[in-house]
């Protein structure tokens, strides 16, 4: 069945308590292609009144959904995500238009979210809970026994950002119905229409209502009237650092898990592989034209092997191709013309400070060719800022020390990467990092979905991965015996 709301609209609904609706305003947000600049649709400018609404909705929805048996909740959810990959062509092409992702990988995401989905599934019916004696101190008493069980938090809100528009907001929608929750799903502007058509799909197999309600509108007029509010029993953050760390200041008790940028380094030690540490860096640092919070975004190699390095790194970029998502090109417009011209601030401040242009540095609108640049020091932001698009410093090391104590010196704590041959140094390295993962001889990236997904220090709270993302979205409720 097609996700028939969606065919040939230019305006968009938003779900509601099991309603598409237009915004009471009449107000409406045009969403703008970053790659034909044509207008891809519009999207409801919703207003606190209905957000309000919405949270309401879903209050009510949860006491319903977290009556129903999991194997229920888990049939509803196995439903969507065949209903995804029935529609992965108008869902891909959606995201494609909508943040200029090409459209293999925009297809890979939908597919990539299915299996997420049918994962959460199997770990949410093995969410058990368990059984304690109360024998285990001094004075206990075995006939004193508790029995404790997962119940669901309530409702959680769900703010995804725009670089995996279905992928990122499945990752929060999925584990925190498996386990009883209702959501409230504040999707990025550029990519809401996206998440829409992914919600259509789970509306259209059957989600009671109230229990995913959709609200799309400027964060300057709902933002905090989510994040604040009295019944979000949990709030789910993808974005920037500035925004997160906004986010928890306001959310006071209410618990949350942010996933924020980053500034992972690839460290390449003098004895790696140079062939794989040149295809996992130029992989890393430049797929979806760098736009991913777990990109690669520095390169810390050992002086004795940087100019061997260089030149493949240098040799895979040139191998890029550069254009339009919809030729599926490797390298694509950013998402907007602010982000561009950050990106190209961050190139301009580093060769005026003396880096060397290894590839790269022209600029077509938010266009941007993948670029390198070599002997970056720290006086240059480009050492210490995150681009979120496609350029690559190099700044050479001449120690193992040295290289940690410059990754740990980033305000950033994501991933790392660490190539070498010598496991045993890898893993004594990777002990020394103050990141949240560690990948040996890989590109720095969130998949596989089941691993844990954490960052520290300013690139988020919390652990995400889908076994601790339904954990996060439970809590204990204890049932004492005394027998
Ligand atoms: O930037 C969001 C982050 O989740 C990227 O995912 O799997 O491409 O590293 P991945």
């Amino acid at each position: 069945m097609g996700i028939q709301s969606f065919e040939k609209q230019v305006q968009y609904q938003t779900l509601v308590n099991g309603e598409w609706k237009d915004s009471s305003t009449g107000r409406w947000i045009s969403i703008v292609s970053p790659s034909t600049q044509q207008t891809v649709g519009e999207i409801p400018a919703m207003t606190a009144e209905e957000a309000e609404a919405a949270i309401q909705g879903a209050v009510k929805g949860q006491k319903k959904w977290a009556d129903f048996p999991v194997h229920e909740r888990g049939r509803i959810l196995l439903a969507w995500a065949d209903r995804l990959v029935e529609n992965v062509e108008p869902i891909a092409e959606m995201i494609m238009k909508e943040v200029g992702k090409k459209k293999s990988a925009a297809r890979d995401e939908v597919i990539r979210t299915a299996d997420l989905i049918r994962y959460n599934v199997e770990e949410g019916k093995r969410l058990h809970g368990e059984m304690m004696k109360g024998d285990s101190f001094y004075g206990g008493n075995a006939k004193k026994m508790a029995v404790i069980e997962k119940e669901p938090l309530g409702v959680v809100l769900a703010i995804s950002p725009f670089n995996y528009p279905v992928n990122l907001s499945a990752a929060k929608i999925a584990p925190a119905l498996i386990c009883g929750n209702a959501v409230v799903l504040k999707p990025a502007t550029q990519g809401a229409i996206s998440a829409l058509m992914m919600v259509e799909a789970l509306h259209q197999v059957g989600l009671p209502e109230g229990v995913l309600n959709v609200v799309t509108g400027k964060g300057s007029e709902i933002g905090d009237y989510l994040v604040t509010h009295r019944s979000i029993d949990f709030i789910s953050f993808t974005g920037g650092t500035q925004t997160g760390t906004d986010i928890a200041k306001k959310a006071k008790m209410i618990p949350l898990v942010l996933e924020l940028g980053g500034k992972d380094p690839a460290i390449v030690l003098e004895d790696a592989d140079l062939d794989l540490a040149a295809n996992q860096i130029v992989s890393g640092a430049f797929s979806y034209s760098g736009q991913r919070c777990t990109a690669i975004k520095r390169v810390l190699v050992m002086d004795q092997v940087a100019d061997e390095l260089v030149l493949k790194i240098k040799e895979k970029v040139s191998q890029l191709s550069v254009g339009l998502p919809e030729d599926n090109a490797d390298i694509t417009p950013l998402i907007d013309s602010a982000s561009a011209d950050f990106v190209h601030g961050l190139i301009l401040d580093a060769l005026w400070k003396g880096a060397k242009l290894v590839i790269g540095n022209q600029r077509e609108g938010n266009l941007i060719a993948p670029s390198v640049l070599d002997g970056v020091t720290k006086e240059m932001r480009v050492a210490w800022e995150e681009p979120f698009g496609p350029v690559l410093p190099i700044i050479r090391v001449h120690s193992e020390e040295e290289a940690v104590e410059l990754a740990n010196e980033s305000e950033y704590g994501l991933q790392a990467s660490i190539f070498t041959k010598n496991l045993d140094k890898a893993f004594l390295l990777a002990a020394k990092l103050e990141v949240g993962s560690v990948q040996l001889n890989g590109r720095t990236e969130r998949g596989p979905d089941h691993f844990p997904f954490l960052g520290v220090k300013n690139s988020g709270m919390g652990v995400q991965g889908v076994r601790r993302s339904i954990e996060s979205m439970t809590r204990d409720k204890v049932v004492v015996l005394n027998l």
